[in-house]
């Protein structure tokens, strides 16, 4: 890709876009992107704005080369009690990262520990390079994984590989991860970001409607019941129908050309 084109000022993130493609980088390298409330209000804020960019298509997440996020900033937490109301705004913000409709991507290179494996599992695609390592390691700090760590993770890897992570605190390869299916495939650190630009920009190019409904039923699945998933998909198979884009699939396939999507 070539020259940014637009850059949003954030003190912990650093948030760039061109053309359809977003990249919001966590950028606390010496404390290992670890999680502090401020990152966690920056890159939640710039997750928001991206949504709400119709210039953006997709986003990716990344820690650059080296770590991704060493987990939720120990030092904030070391005096915290549960009520405090810094943690409650925390959360807040960290649930509006769950809630973003345009697919995200999490490049992963390096630690993704604890709150940092949890930020990976909220995207909807994890590319790892060949140093990540992910873990929840919250058990040696006498908490457990506080951001979806026990959900997703049983969900992603089953339950057997989920509690031997979770109750010993030990990390996974980028290898074992990729075996268990808990990223989408690994690459060499110098491609990492190639790599998920590359994917990005293919999903940039589909239909947007139809990506986030597409995207918004995958979701749908870990929350419903099989019958009330199918349901739901049903209905928004159906609603594509009124869509410009899927008359103009289904004509261009026809008439053997590549479609022209409006975004409508
Ligand atoms: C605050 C952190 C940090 C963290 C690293 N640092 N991780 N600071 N919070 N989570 C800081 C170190 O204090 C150190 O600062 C600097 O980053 C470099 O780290 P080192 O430990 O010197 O690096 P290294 O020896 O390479 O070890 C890397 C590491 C280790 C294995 C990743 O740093 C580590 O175990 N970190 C903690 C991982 C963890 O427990 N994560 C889970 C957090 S709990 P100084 O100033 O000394 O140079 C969590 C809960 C989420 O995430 C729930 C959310 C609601």
């Amino acid at each position: 890709m070539g020259k940014w084109s637009i850059r949003m000022d954030f003190a912990n993130v650093i948030a760039e876009k061109e053309g359809p493609v977003a990249v919001i980088t966590l950028n606390r390298p010496q404390q290992l992107n670890a999680l502090s409330y401020d990152l966690v209000k920056d890159l939640s804020l710039a997750m928001q704005a991206f949504d709400q960019d119709d210039q953006v298509r997709v986003m990716i997440v990344t820690g650059g080369e080296k770590v991704f996020a060493a987990g939720a900033d120990i030092k904030e937490m070391a005096d915290q009690g549960p009520f405090d109301e810094r943690i409650q705004e925390r959360l807040k913000y960290r649930d509006r990262i769950n809630k973003i409709s345009k697919p995200v991507i999490a490049a992963v290179s390096g630690f993704a520990l604890g709150g940092g494996c949890e930020l990976a599992m909220s995207c909807d695609i994890i590319i790892a390079s060949e140093t990540a390592r992910l873990g929840q390691p919250e058990v040696n700090l006498g908490i457990i994984p506080g951001s979806g760590g026990t959900q997703r993770l049983t969900r992603a890897v089953g339950k057997y590989r989920a509690m031997e992570m979770v109750l010993a605190g030990e990390a996974m390869s980028a290898a074992e991860a990729e075996r268990f299916g808990l990223v989408n495939r690994v690459v060499p650190v110098e491609l990492l970001l190639e790599e998920a630009k590359s994917m990005a920009k293919k999903i940039a190019a589909k239909p947007v409607l139809a990506v986030k409904a597409a995207k918004e039923a995958v979701l749908k699945s870990a929350n419903t019941a099989l019958d009330e998933g199918l349901e739901f998909e049903r209905k928004s198979f159906y609603m594509l129908f009124a869509s410009e884009d899927r008359k103009e699939g289904m004509k261009a396939f026809l008439e053997k050309r590549k479609p022209e999507f409006k975004g409508k």
